[in-house]
């Protein structure tokens, strides 16, 4: 694992933008994409770049069970916003959350991933060391899968909503060992409360009950950390 302590998200943001920019240059064409709060810096960075993404395809991590893509609270929604508006992919996908049949929406989002290797897959990190929404206990092996929200997460998405009520209790979320079938991983961490997972993440066991530690046993992943997510590292 690289690790590269920033001193703020714009920092962290310009890093980023240059690794969007270097995989762009070295033919890379599928870009695995995180929402949340924590990509927000660099979403601004790219949309308001040169780069060309018209060639490439986006993947989005995961999306919101009962939201449509025109909801403001969608992830689909949240990605127009800071990206594909202004930075438009030939194609982007983010898993279908209205879907009824989960199932065959979670099926047909693998072979998507099957078709489009993953060049570099961008990820933030949940408090309780959830990548994408794969929460403590999911497995390893886990494809594209229907997830239920852990009360911790739903509590930290709140703030995006609302009432806490509104939050959904179920997300689509790519499964782990599609994340770890990038290529290249670039996770970023901003902030105190990611210190612990972030801690756990590098030097603790990799074990299931922590998602983000399978990231040591991945050969490309670059860790962008400010201080103070950084704080319990030795
Ligand atoms: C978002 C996602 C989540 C977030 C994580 C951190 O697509 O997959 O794993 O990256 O919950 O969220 P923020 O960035 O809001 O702290």
């Amino acid at each position: 694992m690289k690790i590269i302590k920033v001193k703020n998200q714009i920092e962290g943001a310009q890093i980023g933008f240059d690794i969007f920019k270097q995989a762009l240059e070295n033919d890379a064409k599928v870009f695995g994409l995180a929402t949340g709060s924590t990509p927000i810096k660099l979403y601004e960075v790219l949309r308001n770049s040169d780069l060309d993404f018209s060639n490439s395809i986006s993947i989005n991590l995961d999306e919101y069970l009962g939201l449509s893509g025109d909801n403001p609270q969608s992830y689909r929604y949240f990605m127009t916003q800071q990206l594909f508006n202004q930075k438009p992919f030939q194609h982007s996908y983010v898993p279908d959350g209205v879907k009824t049949d989960t199932a065959l929406a979670t099926k047909e989002y693998d072979q998507i991933i099957d078709k489009h290797p993953i060049d570099l897959q961008l990820l933030g990190i949940g408090h309780n060391g959830h990548i994408g929404f794969n929460e403590p206990g999911t497995s390893f092996e886990s494809k594209t899968h229907v997830v239920d929200l852990q009360p911790s997460t739903i509590e930290a998405n709140a703030r995006f909503f609302e009432k806490p009520e509104d939050v959904p209790t179920q997300a689509i979320s790519m499964g782990i060992a599609s994340v770890m079938s990038a290529k290249h991983i670039l996770l970023m961490a901003y902030g105190e409360s990611k210190a612990e997972a972030i801690s756990k993440m590098i030097n603790g066991p990799v074990t299931e009950e922590m998602p983000a530690s399978i990231l040591q046993k991945h050969n490309s992943v670059t860790i962008i950390v400010d201080e103070a997510a950084a704080n319990k590292l030795n």
